[in-house]
């Protein structure tokens, strides 16, 4: 098989780049290691900014956000004294778009079955071959599917398999730095079928820790709360989360708050990741395979994007106009942007969470840091340029 850029990958990145690389004529094969309906059961966070929305469109990709999608003008960040609304339409002009990833993810897949790529799902032992090489030689991805042993020549290979890909240990380790914050703490998250308890997300910080109040629509919420990193997901009953959610959010909330069973329960880890560089010869890594962030600025999927965009705009200016200069700065470019995301998602998850190690020197600071910002449009005002989005 040959095909010009390999993506190793069938999450959102990995996706959404073979998709803009039809639209531009260029041919790409994708491969996944789980079965789609695997890819498709996992939830994750639902805020798109508009650099995602627009690269969508570009990809021609048919969603449903006209019927399905909340644009959200602002957000609100609670705290032991009260509430400040950030308005982005006030700071920005720009909203936030409120749709799953998981339904970015689906839309994604049927845009891709309706070019007719090749997506081979449940594939086994990729390995990347002659990544290193320069000059005209292409290089390998080699992989086991329905138990047989497989190779694709390949121009590039696009790494958008994930934080626990293989792509990014094919950079050598004495190329490779990589840097890493783990958080002390997780987030419980739930999903009922309840009407959300706002019409716009809260950020709660509380003296019993963080929660979140998101949603998916108007009859589906998603909650979580700050949890200790031992607790384990059969210790919290539904009655125990709801009890500890209502103390963590100001009380109009919490006593208008409408609960019911989960339909979906997990912990999750907090961390911060970037690995430098994000290529290396033919190979480029983009989304959750060269970076994670906490999921406190909503940031995940959309530094994914970011990545994408970059790399796309690098690959089509190789083919169309055989310019292959964009491709060489690639990491440069994108990592640029990645550390902005980085600082934001950090310093949301410190503005926001109760540290166990926290003295009350740090406990001072954070309310300071919190007055200041309730009382600073300025502040107000940067918060709302990160979380709708940095430019690309
Ligand atoms: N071979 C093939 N596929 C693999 C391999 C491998 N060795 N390892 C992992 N994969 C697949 C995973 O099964 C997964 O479907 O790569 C995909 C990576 O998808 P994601 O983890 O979702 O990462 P990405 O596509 O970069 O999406 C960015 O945004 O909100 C965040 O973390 C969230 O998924 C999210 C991300
Ligand atoms: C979610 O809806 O799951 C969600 C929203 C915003 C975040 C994180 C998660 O910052």
């Amino acid at each position: 098989m040959r095909t010009q850029v390999c993506i190793v990958g069938g999450g959102p990145s990995g996706l959404l780049l073979a998709q803009l690389c039809h639209v531009a004529g260029i041919d790409a094969v994708v491969l996944e290691r789980r079965k789609r309906e695997h890819v498709l059961a996992r939830i994750r966070a639902g805020v798109l900014e508009q650099g995602l929305l627009r690269l969508l469109e570009e990809a021609k990709v048919p969603t449903r956000m006209d019927s399905h999608g909340y644009p959200h003008d602002g957000t609100v960040l609670s705290f032991a004294d009260g509430e400040v609304r950030i308005d982005f339409r006030a700071h920005t002009e720009t909203p936030v778009m409120v749709y799953g990833q998981t339904e970015v993810t689906r839309d994604l897949y049927e845009a891709r079955d309706a070019t007719g790529g090749v997506t081979l799902h449940e594939v086994e032992d990729v390995e990347i071959g002659n990544a290193d090489l320069e000059g005209d030689a292409g290089c390998t991805v080699s992989f086991t599917h329905d138990g047989t042993r497989k190779e694709i020549a390949c121009d590039y290979v696009a790494g958008c398999d994930g934080f626990h890909g293989v792509s990014r240990q094919n950079i050598p380790v004495e190329k490779r730095q990589e840097f890493e914050r783990i958080y002390p703490f997780g987030w419980l998250g739930i999903l009922s079928e309840t009407p959300p308890v706002h019409h716009e997300l809260i950020y709660a910080n509380s003296a019993h820790g963080f929660a979140l109040c998101s949603m998916r629509n108007e009859s589906l919420s998603r909650y979580y709360v700050q949890c200790p990193l031992t607790d384990k997901v059969e210790g919290w009953s539904d009655e125990a989360f709801w009890d500890e959610l209502r103390r963590r959010i100001p009380a109009r909330h919490a006593e208008t708050l409408v609960t019911g069973p989960s339909i979906e329960k997990s912990i999750a880890p907090l961390r911060s990741f970037v690995c430098e560089p994000m290529q290396y010869g033919r190979l480029f890594l983009a989304g959750d395979a060269a970076h994670i962030v906490p999921p406190t600025g909503a940031k995940g999927l959309n530094t994914a994007a970011s990545d994408v965009h970059y790399l796309f705009q690098a690959l089509k200016a190789r083919y169309q106009e055989a310019d292959s200069a964009a491709l060489a700065t690639y990491s440069e470019t994108a990592l640029r942007r990645v550390w902005k995301t980085q600082r934001f998602s950090w310093w949301m998850t410190k503005l926001l969470h109760r540290f166990p190690d926290t003295d009350e020197y740090e406990l001072r600071i954070q309310r300071a840091e919190i007055e200041h910002l309730a009382t600073t449009p300025a502040a107000q005002a940067t918060l709302a340029i990160n979380y709708v989005g940095l430019p690309y």
